[in-house]
C-alpha cells in the first residue's frame, strides 16, 4: 500500500506535480474521429469549435493496418491545430496490444503539452492505472511536459466493473470513467450484438388476469446499464472525477440515443461519447441542464436561503436536502453558461 503522503508526489524526477483536484471542465461531448481518415482529419478545426472535448481515436474502429497512420495522423493534428476551448483527448489502444507503448511514447514525446487526457481502454483493476501512470509520469520528464497528463478509464471488462472504486482512485490523474457498453457485453457474456442503448428483449410482465389469463399483459423494456451507470457515477464521485456514457452505436436512431445520454445525465453523468456529427447536438442538449429546471432551481435556492429548515415553494416541500439538488444543477448551469452565451441568456445569470 503506498503511503498517502506520497499520493501527490510525482512519480518521476522532473515530472510535473499531480493535480491535487480534478478541475470540471464542460465535456458534455467527447467526440470520436479517426486520424488515420484524412476527409475527418481535415475536418477536425471546425468540429471541435463546436465540442467540447475532440478525442482522436487509435482503438477499436481503427484498422490494424492503419494504427501507425492514425498514431501520426493525431501527432500531426495536435501540433498543427489550436483547439481554443476544446479540449484534446486521445484513445489509446490497450495496455496488452503491440501499439499502446508507443502510442504513449510518441504522444507525450511529440505532443505532450497539448493534450488534455489519455483514454485508456479496457481497465481491468488499479494496476492498469499505477503502469500507467509511472510510464506517463517517466515520460513527461523526459519531454519536459509542464502540466500533468490526466487519465480517463473505459470501462469494459467485468472485471473493470468488480474493481470500479479501485480503479477510480488509482492515481491523481484519474480524470474520469466510461461506461463501454459494447467491450462490456462481450466480456460479460451478455447476449446482445449492440453497441449500448436498449435491448427489447429485457422487460417485466404483467401478472395474469386470474379471470382472463389469455388476454394480452402489459410489458415494459428495463435498461440493461443502469446498474453499472449507477455503479460507476458513485465511484466517481467518491473519488472527485466525472462520469460519462460511452458510445451509442445506431447513429440513425437519434431518439433512443438521445434518451440512453439522458438516463446517464439524470443519473450523475457529465457527458457521453459521439460517434457521428449528429451526436454532438444530442449531448449538447442533453447533457445542459433543462432551461426550466435551472430556473426552477434558482427560485427554490433564492427562497431558501441559508438552505435551512423546511418551506412549500408552489405546494412542493423543499429541504437542505433539495436545496442542494438545486446547487447542483445551477453549478452546472453557471459553469456551461461561462462557455456558452445561448445558455448564459437562457439561464438568466
Ligand atoms: C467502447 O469502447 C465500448 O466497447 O463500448
Ligand atoms: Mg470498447
Amino acid at each position: 500500500m503506498r503511503n498517502p503522503k506520497d499520493f501527490f508526489k510525482p512519480m518521476a524526477i522532473g515530472a510535473p506535480e499531480p493535480a491535487r483536484e480534478i478541475p470540471f471542465r464542460p465535456s458534455r461531448m467527447i467526440h470520436f474521429f479517426d486520424p488515420s481518415n484524412p476527409k475527418m482529419a481535415a475536418k477536425v478545426p471546425s468540429i471541435a469549435a463546436k465540442c467540447d472535448v475532440i478525442l482522436g481515436n487509435l482503438e477499436d474502429a481503427v484498422q490494424v493496418d492503419k494504427k501507425t497512420e492514425a498514431r501520426e495522423g493525431f501527432v500531426k493534428i495536435a501540433k498543427e491545430n489550436d483547439f481554443g476551448d476544446c479540449q484534446l483527448w486521445t484513445r489509446v489502444n490497450s495496455l496488452d496490444s503491440p501499439w499502446f507503448l508507443d502510442d504513449v511514447w510518441q504522444i507525450v514525446g511529440e505532443v505532450g503539452d497539448k493534450v488534455d487526457v489519455i483514454m485508456v481502454p479496457k481497465v481491468e483493476g488499479p494496476w492498469d492505472i499505477h503502469y500507467v501512470d509511472r510510464l506517463l509520469a517517466q515520460l513527461e520528464a523526459r519531454a519536459g511536459v509542464k502540466k500533468p497528463i490526466l487519465v480517463h478509464a473505459i470501462l469494459e471488462t467485468a472485471l473493470g466493473v468488480a474493481n470500479v472504486e479501485e480503479i477510480a482512485g488509482a492515481s491523481p490523474r484519474m480524470q474520469g470513467l466510461s461506461l463501454g457498453p459494447a467491450d462490456l457485453a462481450a466480456s460479460r457474456r451478455m447476449k446482445t450484438t449492440r453497441v449500448g442503448g436498449g435491448h427489447p428483449g429485457y422487460l417485466v410482465r404483467q401478472d395474469p388476469d386470474p379471470d382472463n389469463p389469455d388476454a394480452p399483459r402489459a410489458t415494459a423494456q428495463q435498461d440493461l446499464w443502469h446498474y453499472t451507470i449507477a455503479r460507476m457515477v458513485d465511484a466517481c464521485v467518491a473519488n472527485g472525477i466525472f462520469a460519462y456514457y460511452g458510445p451509442f452505436g445506431d447513429i440513425r436512431d437519434t431518439l433512443a440515443c438521445e434518451d440512453q445520454f439522458r438516463n446517464a445525465f439524470l443519473l450523475g453523468c457529465v457527458g457521453a461519447w459521439s460517434l457521428h456529427p449528429v451526436q454532438i447536438d444530442i449531448a449538447k442538449k442533453v447533457f445542459s441542464p433543462p432551461v426550466d429546471e435551472v430556473l426552477w432551481a434558482k427560485k427554490v435556492i433564492e427562497e431558501m436561503g441559508d438552505g435551512s429548515g423546511a418551506v412549500m415553494i408552489d405546494g412542493k416541500m423543499q429541504d437542505d436536502a433539495t436545496y442542494k439538488q438545486c446547487q447542483v444543477m445551477v453549478g452546472l448551469a453557471r459553469m456551461l453558461a461561462e462557455k456558452d452565451a445561448d445558455l448564459k441568456a437562457a439561464y438568466q445569470f
